[in-house]
């Protein structure tokens, strides 16, 4: 009897299997249309950014939106160039993968070349509910710039930065945080860090010193430090000491104190934006602490692609943890920036380590390059000598920023190292090379570089009451 109905179902699979292979042959039978069939996955894997006050060029809502697109639609999903996503999909497990399967592929490629029928409006899906304005849902707490900031229309790249007063009286636990572009024609990217105060007690004595003295140790000083500014950038000097090995480095490729993290230079990660990056959402319970009293440091990078005067005031919008706090988030920045990139090399290696303090779990990856960023890749190398890749992006875009969260939170033991390998295209086969001529060092202008390996990890034996640590 059993064996029956197993003979059976084999028989109708081949049976389902042989009618595809002759449907497919001899052309469609199916009419794929954009209310039955292409529009659910439009919503589940195009709307968090195709739709109307977000970033990219069109809504894929509605089929009205949608139609003058089919063909580069068709173009960039079957080139799966769209949806972004970057991460070599042997390592890792992630829970934001944006990639359509096969069978997607195929839906939205068959569509297009039915003539992207609309079919009947009554077989759309419920229209997927999304906040305006923002991505984690409507925040508790909205935190402006201090002030409207008026950008010029010309010159350079700008990077600006604004502090401002939460006026936090107690510690403060959040659950969600999202950096908002107010105008979106100027701003290329925005961080915000915490910066906890200073106790008063550690803070130096100022000498008193004469204008004069004052001007010489600045003169001093600016002539001792590795990195100058132009205009409100900073930069490597190009004769700065050189280390592009920083895991083979007592300094750990680190101009400066080697002890500070590419995050100890403004303060604690809060939120970000950048093309491609996904906001900051913590499981219930795993929070961000912004420790009273703190500072939010708006770090802004300000392209002047609109060729306009114009205007910004961001924000940043948090949601606080509505549950007891039970593990805390903590941001590293993974990074080198003693390397150099000499002109035209076309696969330079950079590396950078960093050793976990703790039993930790890893939530999530956001490598960070500028145009010269040609791979990248995160490996761990266990106290017992194992070693694992956790993350590669074999061919890294500096266009997104993509955070990758892991589907499951990835457990190390205290003492891991963890590598990052960044390696850099300076040559002129990169199509966004702004300069193949020019020997490249670590700075904050696009057409200088960068190498961090951003990740958010918390450690197993902490209270989040505790004092949180120094990574
Ligand atoms: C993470 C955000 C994001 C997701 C998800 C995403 N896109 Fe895009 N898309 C963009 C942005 C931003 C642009 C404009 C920049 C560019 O072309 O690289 C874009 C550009 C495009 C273009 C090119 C438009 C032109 O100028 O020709 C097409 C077509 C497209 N997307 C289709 C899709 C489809 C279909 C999906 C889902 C299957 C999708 N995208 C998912 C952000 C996204």
């Amino acid at each position: 009897m059993k064996r029956t109905y197993i003979l059976l179902a084999v028989v109708i699979a081949a049976g389902v299997f042989l009618s595809q292979q002759i449907s497919s042959a001899n052309g469609p039978t199916k009419a794929v249309t954009f209310s039955k069939d292409v529009a659910p996955i439009f919503n589940a894997k195009c709307a968090e950014c195709h739709r109307p006050g977000e970033g990219a060029p069109f809504s894929t809502l509605t089929y009205k939106d949608v139609r003058p697109w089919a063909r580069s639609i068709r173009e960039k999903v079957t080139q799966k160039t769209m949806p972004p996503w970057h991460a070599d999909p042997h390592f890792g497990t992630w829970a934001n993968d944006r990639r359509l399967t096969s069978a997607e592929i195929e839906t939205v490629k068959e569509w297009v070349e039915q003539g992207a029928k609309e079919g009947d409006p009554r077989d759309m899906p419920p229209m997927p509910k999304f906040t305006e304005g923002w991505t984690i849902g409507k925040p508790d707490i909205v935190i402006p710039m201090p002030q409207e900031f008026t950008l010029e229309a010309s010159g350079p790249d700008e990077y600006q930065y604004f502090e401002v007063d939460p006026g936090f009286k107690e510690d403060v636990y959040v659950q969600s945080a999202e950096a908002r572009p107010d105008n979106r024609k100027i701003v290329h990217h925005i961080i915000a860090f915490i910066r906890p105060p200073v106790a008063n007690a550690t803070a130096k004595p100022r000498p008193n010193l004469s204008k004069e003295e004052l001007a010489a140790l600045r003169a001093k000083m600016e002539k001792e430090s590795p990195v100058y500014r132009e205009g409100f950038l900073a930069r490597t000097k190009q004769e700065a000491p050189v280390c592009d090995d920083g895991c083979n480095d007592p300094k750990g490729g680190r101009l400066g104190r080697a002890d500070r993290g590419a995050e100890m230079e403004n303060g604690q990660l809060l939120a970000g934006y950048a093309p491609g990056m996904n906001q900051a959402i913590w499981e219930p319970g795993t929070v961000k602490k912004i420790p009273a009293g703190s500072k939010i440091m708006f770090q802004m990078h300000y392209s002047k692609a609109a060729g306009s005067v114009q205007k910004d005031r961001s924000s940043i919008g948090l949601i606080y943890a509505k549950t007891e706090p039970k593990k805390l988030v903590h941001t590293t920045g993974i990074s080198n920036n003693a390397f150099l990139i000499p002109a035209g090399a076309d696969n330079h290696k950079v590396t950078a380590c960093w050793t976990a303090p703790d039993d930790i779990q890893i939530i999530n990856f956001m490598p960070h390059m500028h145009l010269r960023g040609k791979a990248v890749e995160y490996k761990a190398i266990y106290p017992d000598g194992k070693t694992e890749i956790l993350l590669n992006v074999p061919s890294y875009d500096f266009s997104w920023q993509t955070a990758y969260y892991l589907k499951e939170q990835k457990e190390l033991p205290k003492g891991t190292r963890i590598m990052v390998t960044g390696y850099f295209d300076n040559s002129t086969r990169n199509k966004f090379n702004p300069d193949p001529a020019k020997i490249v060092r670590y700075g904050e202008p696009t057409y200088d570089e960068m190498m961090i390996g951003w990740m958010d990890y918390t450690a197993k034996n902490e209270s989040p009451k505790a004092v949180a640590r120094k990574e």
